[in-house]
């Protein structure tokens, strides 16, 4: 098989620019290592910027996103009981849009069949050929017999786990990161979200969550020991733990129920640079990882794959390799400032092991800081809000 963009991963990066491409009349074949039903089984963030929103109703696919997604317009931060409403709207004039991540990839997912683009999947061994030179090659084996794909370009968005990464000669990638001594054990219910907009609370038994899917199916997360068992966590246990971290106010208007899902994640700040080597470009997961305080890590895969997206139709309309070779200094640029404000919203929010009285009063001096100081209020909201592109 021969095609223009061979993109490596099915999930919302590899999907977005293969949508990006087949709108601008570039051929792709996307390859991806497990089943279409088990990429949209997986439970994922749920929170887009309004650069993300306008990307994705660019795309052309946002109908069921205007009908179905909840505008935010702020959102509370909470601290040992005391609790603040930050307003985007108001602090920067943006606002965000809860929709989940399953949800946007099922969108893309059908308008890829509508576009006639072919997708290849439950692909083994996934192997990238050739990026350093000007003919690179992907193979894989499905069905018990070995295909290859030539192509000009090869996009790895394959996740943090994938095999584009993993291709790139050690001497010619740089990785940064940081693994935080705690996970998020997250829970899905059938339930009414516990209020309007997110809570994020800090507490010294440590941070919670409450998040929501729809007007009927709330998302919650506690942090956890990083070595915890989800098995360890009955229902009873989870909504206990809960209810003590929340403000009394959300405690007592909770509505549990029995959990559909259940799940811990560790949490991780990681980048990989530079974002290019040779004909192979990384975009999303497999190049940066971001804890989810903040919910910045499908927002930052969709900003990968528009800047991508851009260089390549720019290479083949044009002729111009000007945005192909800036693609890279470009991402990190924005990858960077969502790095830096999740970590800094995961210190801000998380009881760390190893913290002593100084530690923790300088959380609380934070987020005093930021509830009466509108300056640092609107930092905060422009990065929660995303800058704009
Ligand atoms: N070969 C082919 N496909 C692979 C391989 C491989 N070797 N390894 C992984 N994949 C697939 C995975 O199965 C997955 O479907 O690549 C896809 C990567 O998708 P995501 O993990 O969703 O990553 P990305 O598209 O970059 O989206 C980032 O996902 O993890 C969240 O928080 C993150 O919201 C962010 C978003
Ligand atoms: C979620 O709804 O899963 C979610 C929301 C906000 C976050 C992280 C996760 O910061």
């Amino acid at each position: 098989m021969r095609t223009q963009v061979a993109i490596i991963g099915s999930g919302p990066a590899g999907l977005m620019l293969g949508r990006l491409l087949s709108r601008a009349g570039i051929d792709n074949v996307i390859v991806e290592r497990q089943s279409a039903d088990h990429v949209l089984s997986r439970i994922r963030a749920g929170v887009l910027e309004q650069g993300s929103v306008e990307l994705i109703e660019q795309a052309g696919i946002g109908e069921r996103m205007r009908q179905e997604g909840i505008v935010h317009h702020g959102t509370v931060l909470a601290f040992d009981g005391d609790s603040h409403r930050f307003d985007f709207t108001d602090l920067v004039g943006r606002s965000v849009m809860v929709y989940g991540q399953t949800e946007v990839t099922r969108d893309l997912m059908r308008a890829r069949n509508t576009d006639g683009a072919p997708s290849v999947y439950d692909a083994a061994h996934v192997a990238i050929h050739d990026i350093d030179g000007a003919r690179p090659r992907v193979t894989y084996i499905r069905d018990g017999q070995t295909h290859e794909i030539a192509c000009d370009f090869v996009a790895g968005c394959d996740g943090f786990h994938g095999a584009a990464r993993a291709s790139i000669p050690a001497d010619a990638i740089r990785t940064f990161e940081r693994a935080y001594p705690f996970g998020w054990l997250g829970i899905l219910v059938d339930r009414p979200p516990v209020a309007d907009e997110l809570i994020y609370a800090h507490h010294a038994r440590g941070f919670a969550l409450c998040s929501m899917r729809s007007p009927t199916r709330s998302r919650y997360y506690v942090q956890c020991a990083i070595d915890e068992k989800v098995e360890a966590w009955s229902d009873e246990r989870f909504w206990d733990e809960l209810r003590r971290r929340l403000p009394p106010a959300a405690a007592d208007a909770l509505q549990t129920g029995p959990s559909i899902e259940k799940s811990i994640a560790p949490l991780r700040s990681f980048v990989a640079e530079p974002m290019r080597f040779g004909r192979l470009f990384l975009a999303g997961d497999a190049a940066h990882i971001v804890p989810p305080t903040g919910a910045k890590g499908l927002n930052l895969a969709l900003g990968d794959v528009r800047y991508l997206a851009g260089a390549l139709i720019a290479h083949y309309r044009d002729g111009s390799d000007a945005g192909l070779d800036g693609y890279s200094a470009k991402a990190l640029a924005r990858v960077w400032k969502a790095e830096r404000f999740s970590w800094w919203m995961t210190t801000l929010l998380h009881t760390f092991p190893d913290m002593g009285p100084f530690e923790r009063r300088m959380q609380r001096a934070e987020f005093d800081n930021l509830v009466s100081s509108r300056a640092a209020a609107m930092a905060m909201a422009e990065s929660y809000a995303g800058p704009p592109y």
